[in-house]
């Protein structure tokens, strides 16, 4: 194929994902919630499942939010199962703990119900890598492509797109394209490049990546294989290819569960954000898990952790912020959420 991504593009993805110094997971304080009691924990979530009866809300959440928000969920899980959920709850509310993108997927999906998200400026640096404008120029100059979006985009990406996938299906949604298309997978480059490895199709991929998955290495892994010998690592694929390279398991962080439940390993090293273990521990209380460090730091995703429990009570209290989107985005948008959700 001899459709190149333009240099421009390249440099643009690089600043954003660009590592800092000191802790590259640093939360920003303003984003930190209060630090709470296990007493104001508890009256906080009796408070918010009484809301959640009241507004006849359900509340997803993904599986990165914190434990005390997990604790209140409905549903917790991955992209896909969570999108699967949105599509068919009949709640009137849906309250969602995630990023805003999920957010936005869920009310393209329930255009006519209440969506909120405790902040709506929690985003997502594979969202920022791909600007719909940019998008748009590229499909114009090549109207050949077939556009796969991994849904960690935003409306206005997936309004461009002819089908969107999660981690969960993205090995499946690509199978299906049409064969004599070429493909241009976006917005994130390294789950491309591994989905395209697992299907032997060659794509075009757009220069994204994930801050926080592109900082592990694959010497990490074999540091912490000398401190845990028998565990197995288990990587989610928005990290590197060396990463993948000396892992046991690449997959979404629901099938992470399932993995780590039918292995019969008694140790693992999960190389993904750190509240998967919270999720891991609970569904395999016999089983020990070590989030994979990056110079001894906890990987934290600086987005997700903008929801905190206070402004979910203040959201179930307010029904505020909600998600509103334009009626022609979200039309357009649908369609390739729908195509996925049929194909997997
Ligand atoms: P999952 O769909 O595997 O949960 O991934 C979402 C995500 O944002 C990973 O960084
Ligand atoms: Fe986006 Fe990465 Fe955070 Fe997932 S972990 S929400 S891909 S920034």
């Amino acid at each position: 194929m001899d459709i190149k991504i333009p240099e421009h593009l390249v440099q643009y993805c690089q600043n954003i994902v660009k590592p800092v110094s000191g802790n590259p997971f640093q939360i920003e304080k303003g984003n930190k919630g209060a630090a709470l009691s296990p007493e104001q924990i508890r009256r906080m979530q009796e408070e918010i499942r009484r809301l959640k009866e009241e507004r006849r809300a359900i509340l997803l959440v993904h599986n990165y939010q914190a434990p005390e928000i997990q604790d209140v969920a409905d549903y917790i899980g991955d992209s896909l199962g969570l999108s699967r959920e949105a599509a068919k709850t009949d709640a009137e509310v849906i309250c969602f703990c995630g990023v805003n993108f999920m957010g936005e997927t869920a009310k393209i999906l329930n255009p006519e119900r209440i969506v909120v998200l405790p902040d709506t400026s929690a985003g997502c640096s594979l969202e920022e890598c791909a600007p719909a404008a940019e998008l748009l120029k590229f499909k114009t100059a090549h109207p050949e492509l077939y556009v796969v979006s991994y849904i960690n985009c935003s409306s206005s990406v997936k309004a461009l797109s002819d089908v969107i996938c999660t981690s969960g299906n993205a090995v499946r949604i690509v199978s299906n394209c049409p064969k004599d298309r070429p493909i241009l997978f976006t917005p994130d480059q390294n789950l491309g490049s591994w989905v395209a490895k697992q299907t032997g199709r060659e794509m075009i991929l757009w220069p994204g990546c994930c801050y926080a998955h592109a900082l592990f290495t694959a010497d990490a892994v074999v540091q912490a294989k000398k401190e845990h010998p028998w565990a197995k690592v288990v990587t989610h694929p928005e990290c590197l290819q060396e990463v993948k390279d000396v892992s046991d398991e690449v997959c979404s962080t629901e099938k992470m569960i399932s993995y780590c439940r039918e292995n019969s390993a008694r140790e693992f090293i999960i190389a993904t954000e750190a509240n998967m273990i919270y999720r891991l521990q609970k569904e395999c209380p016999d089983k020990l898990f070590f989030p994979l460090k990056i110079n001894g730091y906890l990987p934290e995703c600086r987005h997700m952790k903008k929801i905190t429990l206070s402004k979910l009570l203040d959201t179930l209290r307010t029904l505020q912020p909600q998600i509103h989107l334009s009626k022609e985005i979200m039309d357009q948008a649908r369609a390739p959420i729908e195509r996925m959700l049929e194909w997997s």
